[in-house]
């Protein structure tokens, strides 16, 4: 754990030495990979032991994740962050897995003013961010130590890990006896997509002429609507993508049977009404505790 508080301290740290801070970073790791540091991105060498298609479906996504449209509904991230809050201690190490490419620190932890908060991300990218960050990690192989997160957050991450059993193996290994697992994500049953298109985007959603011209056109929305639902359910019963970014589509069922499959317990889920995110917080079932 003090490794780990040292590193985020160090990363703070505007006035030392950049080999200063390489040490810290290969004291932190498993290994002796190479490890570059520039600001607060540190930058994880060799190349991770994933499919092309996985690399394709990430090449396709950067552009969508700069787009100036992404994440412009600030509502579900900052409800993420109350979600997160609940059992939140001040101390908590917390590593975001997945965290994009955004140099801020994410919404739904922006009210919590995390003092140990650092990020993974795959993507090479290198941007001025304003959080430390293992640039070109993967979930499936995150260089720290055994037990010393207390809390890994998976903010819509979770669906475009390939090797999702992998994965939560990895987060078991790093996470602390006691420590969270707390997932975001899209859901993908047609039942949530019907509600998450109901009257809300009808009602206030865009200007009052997007709005009237909407609920005139209502019958034929809602024809087409349908249209979509019959064919997304066709696609994800024969495993067809939906889309050339995500890795998988999660359904209630088959998130929570994941994240169970790993020996996690469930504490708490709920899914935000009116749209198709679902929140869940995992920990370490006691026979999971045990083997470790
Ligand atoms: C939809 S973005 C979410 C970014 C950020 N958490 C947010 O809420 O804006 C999905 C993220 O998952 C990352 N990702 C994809 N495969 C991953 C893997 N194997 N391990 C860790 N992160 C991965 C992507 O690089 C991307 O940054």
């Amino acid at each position: 754990m003090a490794k780990i508080v040292n590193l985020v301290k160090l990363l703070k740290l505007k006035d030392l030495g950049e080999s200063d801070k390489s040490d810290e970073c290969k004291r932190l790791a498993n290994n002796s990979a190479d490890y570059q540091v520039h600001g607060n991105n540190i930058i994880i060498g060799g190349e991770a032991d994933l499919s092309l298609e996985w690399q394709e479906r990430q090449d396709a996504s950067i552009e969508r994740y700069e787009a100036a449209s992404y994440n412009q509904n600030e509502a579900i991230p900052r409800l993420f962050g109350c979600f997160i809050a609940i059992g939140h201690q001040d101390e908590d190490i917390i590593l975001d897995i997945g965290c994009g490419v955004e140099p801020r620190v994410p919404l739904y932890m922006r009210d919590l003013d995390p003092k140990n908060f650092f990020g993974l991300e795959p993507l090479k990218k290198l941007v001025a961010r304003d959080f430390p960050c293992l640039v070109g990690a993967v979930a499936e192989e995150i260089p720290l130590k055994d037990a010393t997160v207390d809390s890994l957050l998976l903010a819509t991450s979770m669906d475009h890990i390939e090797k999702i059993d992998i994965a939560l193996k990895e987060m078991l290994r790093v996470l602390k006896p006691d420590g969270r697992i707390l997932v975001w994500t899209g859901l993908y049953d047609v039942e949530f997509l019907a509600h998450a298109k109901s009257f809300y985007p009808i009602v206030f959603g865009g200007s009052l002429a997007r709005r009237v011209v909407r609920s005139l056109l209502l019958p034929l929305e809602f024809t087409l609507f349908l249209c979509r639902l019959a064919e997304r359910k066709r696609r994800m019963a024969l495993g067809i993508a939906l889309d050339d970014v995500h890795f998988r589509y999660y359904s209630r069922q088959r998130i929570t049977a994941d994240i169970e499959a790993c020996s996690l317990k469930i504490t708490r889920t709920i899914v935000v009404p009116g749209s198709t995110s679902m929140f869940i917080e995992a920990q370490k079932s006691s026979e999971q505790y045990k083997q470790n």
